[in-house]
């Protein structure tokens, strides 16, 4: 991993509360950043946030906010207005899979405004600092299911596209202005996700006997940071390099035979 220093003094992380964003919390102050952590429950955060203090020597902010909130950039660009942001993670995200007509419209508009709205936003904002500077590194975490075709899933799957194509137009428009961008596409990774997204503990335990480590997969972006586009654990890789080799119609009808018997267990216990 190269020196993340190099982005100056303070990283700001959402969804830092659990799992992977917890995982990037630790890497980074572990290299000596300074970190603002956001997310809603400012317990977790605090007791992180005293915990990296006391392991690292760094000094943590943290940022209590519902990211759900169209708003929320804003106010959170406003709390960190004294600070030189270098280093930014788009990490706070919520999924769910159900049948599209079942789905919640108001759960599936904060999932749209959490995913897609805010990231860029909170991008936006924080940007012209490291445009000034010449400097700084932004991270945008997609999924697998942002490059793969996502029946059952498909509203996130459509929000994780967007964070996948709004890294790299961002890794275009700041290759030459010394800004790293990176898209990170997790496949599944053993964090608190599919319990949050209403998953049954049972199916959710068995998942995550076979998934990637948060801190593995928070380490793979802070490695290739500056050195690619994108990047995903090897569990991405399969299923992106297929989705790109089959016909469109194959991959998509391929992905739904995957997902159909889970979908109606789930609906058969619900
Ligand atoms: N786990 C996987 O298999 C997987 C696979 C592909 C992609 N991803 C992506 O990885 C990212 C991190 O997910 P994770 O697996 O680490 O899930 P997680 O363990 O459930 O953590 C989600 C984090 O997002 C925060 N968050 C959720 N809703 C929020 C809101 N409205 N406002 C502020 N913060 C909010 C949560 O904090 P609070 O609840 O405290 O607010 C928590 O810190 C997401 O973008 C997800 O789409 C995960």
């Amino acid at each position: 991993m190269k020196d993340l220093k190099r982005y100056g003094e303070w990283a700001l992380i959402t969804g830092a509360s659990a799992g992977i964003g917890k995982a990037f919390a630790e890497a980074i102050a572990a290299q000596g950043l300074n970190c603002v952590l956001v997310a809603r429950r400012l317990d977790r955060l605090q007791t992180l946030a005293a915990d990296l203090q006391s392991r690292h020597g760094v000094v943590c902010r943290c940022v209590n906010e519902d990211l759900a909130d169209p708003a929320s950039a804003q106010r959170v660009a406003d709390a960190v207005e004294d600070l030189e942001v270098g280093l930014l993670v788009n990490n706070a995200g919520l999924g769910y899979a159900w049948r599209f007509e079942d789905s919640d419209p108001t759960r599936m508009a904060d999932m749209i405004t959490l995913n897609c709205l805010t990231p860029a936003l909170l991008t936006r904002l924080l940007v012209p600092g490291m445009v000034n500077r010449g400097n700084g590194g932004i991270i945008l975490v997609g999924s697998v299911l942002g490059v793969i075709p996502s029946p059952y899933q498909s509203v996130y799957g459509a929000t994780k596209a967007f964070d996948v194509a709004l890294a790299e137009g961002l890794f275009g428009e700041y290759e030459t202005s010394g800004i790293d961008v990176l898209a990170l596409c997790p496949s599944t990774t053993r964090t608190e996700f599919f319990v949050a997204d209403g998953m049954s503990e049972a199916r959710a335990k068995r998942i995550m006997a076979w998934a990637d480590r948060p801190e593995d997969v928070a380490g793979l972006a802070l490695r290739y940071l500056g050195r690619k586009s994108r990047v995903g654990p090897w569990a991405y890789v399969g299923p992106a390099l297929l989705a790109r080799l089959l016909p469109r119609k194959w991959s998509i009808r391929l992905v739904r035979r995957f997902m159909k018997p889970y979908l109606q267990k789930d609906e058969a216990q619900a």
